[in-house]
């Protein structure tokens, strides 16, 4: 199994996901995290940390199809290890549902 990121990070990017990882494992868009599947432990430990619930097993029917968008793009940008700022304007966009026509498929900064 892994977990897996879905459309309620884009434009929110709130990073409180990302030090806890004990492997590493999330890969910055420019406005989205994803994780790499096939690095991920399932530890488990990132998923209570989003404030928006981005962060889901894929033993959730819903986010099976999140697996191979996750896969793709992280073999796309860069990995991110350390927290920063979230996005400007991420509150005004934590309650929106449905995000993925505002996907931006651009890399991230990484670090
Ligand atoms: Fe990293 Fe664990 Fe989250 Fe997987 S479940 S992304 S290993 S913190
Ligand atoms: Fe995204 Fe949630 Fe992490 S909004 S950056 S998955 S804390």
């Amino acid at each position: 199994m892994t977990f897996i990121v879905n459309d309620n990070c884009i434009r929110c990017k709130y990073l409180d996901c990302v030090e806890v990882c004990p492997v590493d494992c999330f890969y910055e868009g420019a406005n989205m995290l994803v994780i790499h599947p096939d690095e991920c432990i399932d530890c488990g430990v990132c998923e209570p940390e989003c404030p928006v619930d981005a962060i889901v097993p894929d033993t959730e029917a819903a986010a099976v199809k999140w697996v191979s968008f996750n896969r793709e793009y992280s073999e796309q940008w860069p990995n991110i290890t350390r927290k920063r700022d979230p996005l400007e304007d991420a509150d005004d966009w934590k309650d929106v549902k449905d995000k993925m026509a505002h996907f931006d498929a651009a890399p991230g900064t990484g670090d």
